[in-house]
């Protein structure tokens, strides 16, 4: 098959949001417990933290992350986490049927993100909780001293204000499985109450509005709108969360879930844009992506794959949703970052879901060692490689035919450039399950003569579609050199092979 893409130097979408490379960290299933902490862990540090998962995290790129939930904070008290360890509360969380230890709390999630070097963003529980809490969870973290707040705060040994700029509204509030579950207009009203509480605190944070928890949601669209027309004065930012699998087989509708990625972000930029429109306001809501990745929710066959919620009796850190990720998933979310790029200009936030262990790029066995999934490869790459410019990219390529999605385009592509080191960054996927692609890009504007990077993950020999790494071979599927890359002035030609995810990078 053949694909024929054409970029322009002049043809700029926006710069690379830097939080588009972001994660998340729930206290869900072993992402915090015996995920990024482990105190008994032999190569823990002296507050616990994982040095291998923290190792992984930095070479993956993530840029800002998302903490402590998703459905566990709609019935999370924050203080439960914080003060002498000893003395807090042993809790049930109801979302993930666990016990809640908190022994890891607000001020070990800081200090773990200073280790990291990730930006913090904070959701806050407008399940079971509301304005008053939330309030106060902004004064305890970002007022500089001499308050009942502050003054706790350093009391549990951080004077200075943890200064965290990037707040959450709650967690999927129109999902009736949400702890707390409210309409459209309830929840409308009190995020934008709890907004405006937040920032009589601190004026210098960003907020973000729940959108819907799928476009798929009966209630999406109207939900955007009456959220919106509440709160559009009081929020920055408006949420989507997205989780996408193999249904029955069905490999090419699962290869081109960006197809429904984009739908998503298309629609929701309209609808705010709407609310903007009818509002007369100034200000543009941009998008908040806060939750996307593969999830083998449902009718999976495989045994790996565990149960969402193991309903057996109340444990701490039980194995939930510890997907096992494989080439097929790579290159569902090297298309899905693709995607997330190509709307820079209204994306400016995302999160994949979740860092460690759950749904994660990573895995980390208790007293075990910890290894990269197959889809932390895209993410890793893409967030080192995509700086500067997004560049818009126009596609004519052969198509695949799809049981959901109709035509699809068999090539799917996404590019940067750089213009501080000059370099543009191309990054492919080749959704085609059999047979290679032949592509052609005219690089319109540029003269690049050096390919500074040119690798694949593609099949390993031996393998299959499915193939993945695990605790016994933890580097199966990875990145390999790409050959056969040609680029001579304003033209770049390369094959990519069947069912593939590529980045070449040129000068
Ligand atoms: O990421 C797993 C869960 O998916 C989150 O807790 C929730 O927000 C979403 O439904």
């Amino acid at each position: 098959s053949h694909a024929r893409i054409s970029i322009d130097r002049d043809f700029t979408i926006a710069e690379v949001p830097h939080r588009l490379f972001g994660s998340f960290v729930e206290h869900m299933g072993r992402c915090v417990y015996t995920g990024i902490y482990e105190p008994g862990h032999p190569d823990a540090d002296d507050q616990g933290f994982r040095k291998d998962v923290l190792a992984l995290t930095k070479e993956l790129g993530a840029t800002v992350i998302r903490y402590p939930g998703g459905n566990f904070v709609s019935g999370y008290n924050w203080e439960d986490g914080i003060g002498p360890v000893g003395n807090r509360p042993r809790r049930l969380d109801g979302a993930w049927h666990s016990l809640e230890t908190n022994a890891f709390g607000l001020h070990e999630f800081v200090d773990w993100s200073k280790k990291a070097g990730t930006e913090i963003m904070e959701a806050i529980n407008l399940g079971t909780r509301g304005v008053e809490a939330a309030r106060e969870i902004v004064e305890y973290a970002n007022h500089p001293g001499g308050t009942y707040w502050s003054d706790l705060r350093a009391k549990n040994g951080h004077r200075d204000p943890f200064d965290i700029k990037l707040w959450c509204l709650g967690n999927e509030m129109d999902g009736p499985w949400q702890i707390g579950h409210k309409t459209a207009s309830e929840y409308g009203r009190l995020a934008q109450e709890a907004a405006k509480a937040m920032r009589l605190v601190d004026p210098d944070i960003e907020l973000v509005a729940c959108g819907s928890s799928n476009s798929g949601m009966p209630t999406f669209g109207a939900w955007e709108q009456t959220v919106l027309t509440h709160a559009y004065n009081e929020v920055d930012y408006v949420s989507l969360h997205a989780y996408y699998q193999e249904h029955d087989g069905d490999a090419a509708s699962f290869l081109a879930s960006a197809v429904d990625m984009d739908y998503f972000i298309e629609s929701v930029v309209a609808t705010a844009d709407s609310v903007r429109a009818k509002g007369k306001h100034k200000k543009h809501i941009n998008l908040s992506f806060d939750e996307w990745n593969v999830w083998y929710q449902r009718g999976s066959d495989d045994e790996d794959q565990p149960e969402q919620v193991n309903n057996s009796g109340w444990r701490e850190h039980p194995r939930v949703i510890e997907d096992k990720y494989n080439v097929t998933d790579a290159v569902v979310v090297g298309t899905l970052l693709n995607s997330l790029l190509r709307h820079g200009d209204r994306v400016k936030i995302a999160n994949q879901a979740q860092l460690v262990n759950v749904i994660a790029p990573i895995l980390a066995e208790e007293n075990g060692p910890a290894w990269r999934q197959t889809i932390f490869h895209p993410f890793a790459r893409m967030a080192e490689l995509a700086k500067g410019q997004i560049l818009r990219t126009n596609v004519v390529s052969d198509k695949v035919e799809t049981a959901q999605f109709g035509g699809a385009d068999l090539v799917d592509v996404s590019a940067t450039w750089n213009e501080e080191n000059g370099r543009i960054a191309l990054f492919f996927a080749n959704r085609g399950l059999d047979e290679a692609a032949d592509v052609e890009v005219a690089l319109r504007g540029f003269d690049a003569g050096r390919v500074t990077r040119a690798e694949v993950l593609r099949v390993p020999e031996g393998g299959d579609r499915f193939t993945r790494n695990t605790l016994h071979a933890q580097d199966q599927v990875g990145l390999v050199p790409l050959n056969g890359v040609k680029a001579a002035g304003d033209e770049l030609k390369l094959t990519l092979p069947a069912l593939s995810w590529a980045v070449v990078e040129l000068e």
